[in-house]
């Protein structure tokens, strides 16, 4: 039930209880709307470097905010307690990352929840932020109540995140609606009040405000449901879109045996209103700290309470099954890999961001130095990351003509924006073979053709040079 906004109110004084990607991101917009936060972490260190300002994550705007807010209505502190005493409304915002049955670690969110509980004196809003699965928010309420809070001086609400990591400050200030899963009308109050500079529009009114697709007279919209409804929102939200990147794979995969076009098919349904063009970008399967977990978490949810999920297995299957279709692109192309240097541009999981998770260039990556190849990479932003985890079995280059230099093939495995806009004329003399294996679509089937190169994409023909086709016959595709 969408909710109409609340009359303009004074700040609302609250705690975030973790500044990881969505925490952090969560105060410094809380701030930007006009709240006194306070955001919590136990880890001093990170504490102490946003208290200087630095962001310690790869986000679009969020230095700007920080540099806004800090010291003024937004402040740090590994000082829980505090930070609880001082607010009427909690954020928790830690990680729920998977165990390894599939499970989300919810673990974190119990240990917080029993501190929270440990301060309390009078009545609170519990927000669970992470995502967590339905049911979380009866098991928040139990480890309240087992320590000793009073029935009635709290509730717990569910207000999950839909933010994209490059994008998440635009995420949460224009996001598509606000989803509040509250089972008190106190509570719903309260969670009105912190939104209604966004449900009513105002913020945007602001000089300075971030500017997006919402406004005065276009406000987000805020939905109310049960909280048990809103965690079960956010999963199938994840669900669905994961869904939606591996049907394109597969119908990307059966372009290439038929000869078609997926970029052809990919814009002709998406012309279909009720498809819609988003989240139909073939390429090497998802990647990132969300989906992958989310659907393993969704999935246990439907076993443990007996509901068949199996479908979402499917989705797995495809997702995971793109990286190996990639890597029999390169061997069809290439022959053999062992002794071959790979040019590799792109590690993060996706462009504009430094976040190595379940990145499937990584993924390809180490199928590749498995299989003894030598790999020289770039990635604009990841490169620090990745040093930790690829050590010294990689060479990092400094830009992407150095990764192509002398190599035997270059591959596309990450849709940074730069990777699109390379000068090819210079690309090709710098590669020891015309050879462009893209994982991304990134380039037009003709400009390659134009250009000289042996180019390999996903769903669409393979271009060959003339010269090399002569008296060849088409080499797998
Ligand atoms: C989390 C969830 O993992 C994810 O499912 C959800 O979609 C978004 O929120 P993220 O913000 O990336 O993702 O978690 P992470 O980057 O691990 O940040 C969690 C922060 O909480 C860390 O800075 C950690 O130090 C802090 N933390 C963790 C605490 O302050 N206290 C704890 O008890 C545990
Ligand atoms: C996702 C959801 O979009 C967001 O709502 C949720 O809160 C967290 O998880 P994120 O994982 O940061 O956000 O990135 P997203 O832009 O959704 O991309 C996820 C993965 O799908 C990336 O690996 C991306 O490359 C891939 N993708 C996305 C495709 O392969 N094709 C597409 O069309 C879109």
């Amino acid at each position: 039930m969408t909710i109409e906004p609340t009359d303009s109110s004074p700040p609302v004084q609250i705690a975030v209880v973790g500044s990881g990607y969505v925490g952090l991101v969560t105060a410094a917009c809380l701030a930007e709307i006009g709240h006194a936060v306070i955001c919590v972490d136990n880890d001093e260190a990170k504490v102490a470097g946003l208290a200087r300002g630095e962001a310690p994550i790869h986000e679009d705007l969020l230095t700007e905010l920080l540099g806004r807010h800090l010291g003024r209505r937004l402040s740090f502190t590994a000082d829980l307690h505090a930070a609880v005493r001082g607010a009427e409304v909690i954020f928790i915002a830690v990680g729920t990352p998977p165990l390894g049955s599939g499970d989300a670690d919810l673990s974190y969110v119990e240990s917080v929840a029993a501190e929270v509980a440990r301060s309390l004196r009078e009545y609170r809003v519990i927000v669970e932020k992470s995502t967590v699965p339905v049911y979380t928010s009866d098991w928040i309420t139990r480890v309240l109540l087992r320590n000793g809070v009073p029935p009635g001086q709290f509730d717990v609400v569910s207000n999950p995140e839909f933010l994209r990591e490059g994008t998440a400050v635009s995420d949460f200030l224009h996001a598509d609606r606000i989803v509040v899963g509250a089972d008190s009308d106190r509570a719903f109050a309260l969670m009105s009040r912190i939104y209604g500079p966004l449900a009513s529009g105002r913020y945007f009114e602001n000089s300075g405000s971030v500017p997006g697709s919402h406004s005065l007279q276009n406000p987000v919209p805020l939905l109310r449901t049960s909280a048990n409804s809103a965690e079960l929102i956010k999963h199938a939200s994840n669900a669905f879109l994961a869904m939606k990147i591996s049907f394109i794979n597969a119908v990307a995969n059966l372009c290439e045996v038929v000869g078609a076009d997926v970029s052809e098919v990919a814009q002709g349904i998406g012309m279909d209103a009720r498809i819609g063009h988003r989240f139909l970008s073939p390429g090497l399967g998802y990647g990132g700290s969300c989906f992958p977990k989310d659907l393993k978490a969704f999935r246990s949810v439907g076993s443990q309470l007996g509901v068949n999920l199996d479908l979402l297995a499917e989705v797995e299957r495809i997702n995971l099954n793109q990286r190996e279709r990639f890597l029999k692109k390169m061997r069809d192309a290439l022959w053999t890999l062992r002794g071959k240097k790979i040019g590799v541009l792109g590690l993060a999981f996706k462009g504009g961001t430094d976040d190595l998770r379940e990145s499937p260039a990584i993924a390809i990556v180490q199928s590749l130095l498995a299989e003894g190849s030598s790999v020289v990479a770039y990635d604009p932003a990841a490169i620090a990351n990745a040093e930790r985890i690829l050590g010294g079995d990689v060479v990092f280059a400094k830009d992407p003509y150095a990764a192509a230099d002398n190599s035997d093939a270059l591959i596309i495995l990450t849709d940074w924006k730069e990777f699109a806009e390379l000068d090819l004329s210079r690309l090709r003399k710098s590669l020891r073979y015309p050879i462009v294996i893209d994982g991304r679509n990134l380039y037009p089937l003709e400009v390659m053709r134009q250009h000289g190169f042996h180019y390999v994409s996903v769903g669409r023909a393979t271009v060959f040079p003339q010269s090399h086709t002569a008296g060849v016959t088409k080499l797998g595709r």
